[in-house]
């Protein structure tokens, strides 16, 4: 499969090429980027010639007719370039944010299904090792879920954002609040604490899931590091904890371990310290999924961009909530 990147920046260099490199049968059709010097750099990297490169993601697409394309540039960019993909019938895998605006995602998500294409989005954390294991262990049973993402960054506005709220969402909660639909389903009510001053956003979710789970995110800007740290509790007797899409352990009322003691124990897992980034951080996963949806001709694949249209709508009750509660603050 010929495939061909538009955008060769951090995430693209440093994740989405190397996961792709990995994959049997996948060859990098072409390179562009609208900034000459990462042209130069691409092709220097790649030893490719002039005919590989490009400025321009339309006349790549025209003269290149790669199987597929998988964008990393930024959120306008992104809708302008699936749109043009997709009017191509050309496969089409964004990274996130796929689009600045919920409509943007709906209109990309009607146009796909209208032309027929297989489209990709890159909500990585939802093929992490630790998401697929959390959904093996507790099944379709979620009953509670409270996720901790924490970070350093944004505080300031991202791309052509005035807001850095919604460049925060945009940039962070967008997987952690992906992941927890992810988990468990629609979201019935959603609300909002914020304690958000200036550039410094710190608020929590509360959200009821249609299918009768609740959970919390909280979230911030405020921390020195990224943090993402889950709690589980499934089956009237899980308790699954996730740290760091690092390890998970599963504490489980009334199992005997070792003397019949069935208090302070838990099964733990880890990653294997020789385990490729790719995998567990869920790249390999989004990507394999947007090949086989490809070769399968599966529209409606579990990165489909159809499936952030709910993370969207999402994102926009938080940004609507911290605004008023901002506005009843002030
Ligand atoms: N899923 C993740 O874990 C993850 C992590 C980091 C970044 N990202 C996302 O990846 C995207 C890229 O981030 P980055 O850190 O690589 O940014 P970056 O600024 O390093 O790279 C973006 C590149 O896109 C190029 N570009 C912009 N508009 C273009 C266009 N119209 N045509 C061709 N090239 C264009 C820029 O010149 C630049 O080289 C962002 O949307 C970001 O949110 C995702």
């Amino acid at each position: 499969m010929r495939i061909a990147f538009i955008g060769f920046g951090a995430q693209a260099r440093e994740n989405l090429i190397p996961a792709c490199s990995t994959l049997f049968g996948v060859d990098i059709a072409a390179i562009c980027d609208s900034d000459p010097a990462k042209c130069l750099e691409a092709a220097a990297l790649f030893n490719f010639d002039k005919s590989r490169i490009f400025n321009d993601h339309r006349e790549m697409m025209d003269r290149c007719q790669p199987d597929a394309v998988i964008v990393a540039c930024y959120p306008t960019e992104h809708y302008r370039i699936a749109c043009d993909a997709i009017e191509r019938g050309i496969p089409v895998f964004v990274e996130k944010p796929v689009a600045s605006t919920s409509q943007q995602v709906i209109h990309l998500a009607e146009l796909a299904e209208r032309k027929g294409v297989v489209t990709g989005t890159g909500m990585n954390f939802r093929f992490a090792e630790v998401t697929g294991r959390i959904k093996q262990i507790a099944g379709d049973n979620v009953q509670m879920i409270s996720l901790r993402q924490m970070a350093n960054k944004p505080v300031g506005t991202l791309w052509d954002y005035d807001s850095v709220l919604r460049s925060f969402l945009h940039a962070q909660t967008i997987h952690g609040l992906d992941l927890l639909i992810h988990l468990c389903g629609p979201v019935k009510r959603l609300s909002v604490a914020n304690n958000s001053h200036g550039e410094k956003i710190m608020f929590s979710a509360l959200m009821e899931f249609a299918g009768g789970a609740h959970g919390t995110l909280i979230t911030s800007n405020m921390s020195p590091h990224f943090t993402f740290d889950l709690d589980v509790l499934a089956q009237d007797k899980l308790h699954i904890k996730s740290t760091g899409l690092n390890t998970i352990s599963v504490a489980e009322v009334d199992k005997t371990y070792i003397q019949g003691e069935n208090k302070r124990w838990c099964d733990i897992w880890a990653a294997s310290p020789l385990s490729s980034g790719y995998s567990r951080a869920g790249y390999t996963g989004e990507l394999l999924d947007f090949i086989s949806a490809i070769q399968s001709g599966d529209r409606d694949s579990q990165t489909a961009i159809s499936t952030l249209i709910e993370t969207y709508r999402c994102m926009d009750a938080i940004e609507k909530q911290c605004s008023q509660l901002l506005a009843v603050n002030y």
